[in-house]
């Protein structure tokens, strides 16, 4: 598998996730306020809500059905109810396009 276009950088609006699919894998792409582009797990792990609907504060993602932030950078709960991480996807800009690969993890230690 090779890295696919998710979206475009202005489909991405600061501080907000968007949700994209790439074959089938749900992942939560968010522009942070250092302009640094993250893809997570849109999945949380303490329940089946997707991440992208919840609330980006500095550098984590926040669920918002039960609290739990995740970092964006590493995919670990920063607090409970959840304790299970969420993927980190590997991503690059090619110009205004971010391209995800779903097969490639981010090297988060
Ligand atoms: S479903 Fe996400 S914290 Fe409970």
């Amino acid at each position: 598998m090779t890295a696919q276009k998710a979206l475009s950088l202005s489909d991405l609006t600061q501080d907000t996730a968007v949700r994209v699919e790439i074959d089938g894998v749900p992942m939560a792409v968010v522009l942070d306020s250092n302009g640094e582009v993250h893809a997570i797990g849109d999945t949380c792990t303490h329940g089946d809500i997707s991440l992208s609907d919840g609330f980006v504060e500095g550098e984590t993602l926040e669920c918002w059905a039960h609290g739990s932030a995740f970092s964006l950078r590493t995919g670990r709960p920063l607090n409970l109810p959840a304790y299970e991480p969420v993927p980190v996807y590997a991503v690059t800009i090619d110009g205004n396009d971010v391209l995800i690969d779903p097969a490639v993890l981010k090297d988060v230690n």
